[in-house]
């Protein structure tokens, strides 16, 4: 069944996480029965400015009475992502959602590896925040550019009953070197699936690793969105199979063995 439904939301908390990015509670009367991986096509205007909606991750969601709770978090880096991290409490933001495949938790084996790169956080902190309830034990590893951009640390620490692992690039944090080579470094034979979100770099060398080291990897992708539901056909990737898939209907978690060769 269809669980997706097209609701108001109301901004009741945001929080600065970073010079650039930061986090959205919202509350919607209806429910998001979202699992991990699948994101919601948030639209922040009631005329046609911007006439698009931009598809966010959810980060975690609680059922309410009627309705959920649930999070958001977000990387300003042009217009909707400014009216967001503007909008006053108490709004009302447009929530077409859930959408999209998410992540298979089910069938991830007995040790999990999550993987997030910078602003590919929510979607691996939402199945993290699964995977302890269902009592998964799993690594985290995370690399953002520079400490900053290392967005909640402590709560990562707290989910994760396993290794949780940072880097940056520039070394501000933890080891200087990207999260795919630290994890390289680090891996673990007991893994048994790998998931990931991030800057499509990090998810190639994800895909990479998770060939050489022969364990199944399910990657959440961030192509460009302009309808979210499968319409206008922006947003399709390339497939192993050589045909083409819309992203938010198809993904956008792929597992790797799914995609072509540099998608
Ligand atoms: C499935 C999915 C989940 C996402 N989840 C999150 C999330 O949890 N948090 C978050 O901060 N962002 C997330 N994004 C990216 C987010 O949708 C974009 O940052 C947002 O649409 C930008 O809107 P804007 O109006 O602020 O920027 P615009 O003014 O539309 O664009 C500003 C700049 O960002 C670039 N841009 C737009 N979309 C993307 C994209 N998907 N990838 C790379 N560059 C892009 C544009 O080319 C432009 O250079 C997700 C994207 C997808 C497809
Ligand atoms: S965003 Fe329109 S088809 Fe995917």
């Amino acid at each position: 069944m269809d669980a997706r439904v097209d609701q108001k939301a109301v901004l009741v908390a945001r929080s600065q996480l970073s010079p650039r990015c930061f986090a959205l509670d919202l509350v919607c009367p209806r429910p998001l029965p979202a699992q991990p991986g699948q994101f919601v096509m948030v639209g922040v205007s009631a005329t046609s400015d911007p006439l698009l909606r931009r598809p966010f991750s959810v980060a975690g969601v609680m059922p309410t009475e009627n309705g959920a709770q649930f999070q958001l978090l977000v990387k300003e880096v042009g217009k909707v992502t400014a009216m967001l991290r503007h909008l006053p409490l108490g709004s009302e933001v447009g929530v077409l959602g859930p959408l999209g495949r998410g992540f298979s938790l089910d069938s991830c084996g007995p040790h999990p590896v999550l993987v997030a790169g910078g602003i590919g956080l929510p979607p691996v902190l939402f199945a993290a925040r699964q995977l302890q309830k269902q009592g998964v034990s799993f690594d985290l590893f995370y690399g953002a550019a520079s400490e900053p951009e290392l967005l909640l640390r402590s709560e990562i620490q707290k989910v994760v009953s396993g290794d949780a692992v940072f880097c940056t690039d520039d070394g501000s944090f933890g080891e200087s070197v990207f999260v795919t080579d630290l994890l390289r470094k680090r891996w673990k034979s007991r893994y048994s699936h790998l998931l990931a979100c991030g800057p499509n770099p990090m998810l190639h060398a994800v895909a990479r690793l998770a060939r050489e080291k022969g364990v199944a990897a399910e990657l959440s992708l961030e192509e460009p969105m302009a309808c979210g539901v499968g319409v206008c056909l922006g947003c399709v990737v390339k497939l192993a199979d050589g045909t083409y898939a819309p992203s938010c209907q198809k993904g956008p978690v792929f597992r790797a063995s799914e995609l072509a060769e540099g998608w």
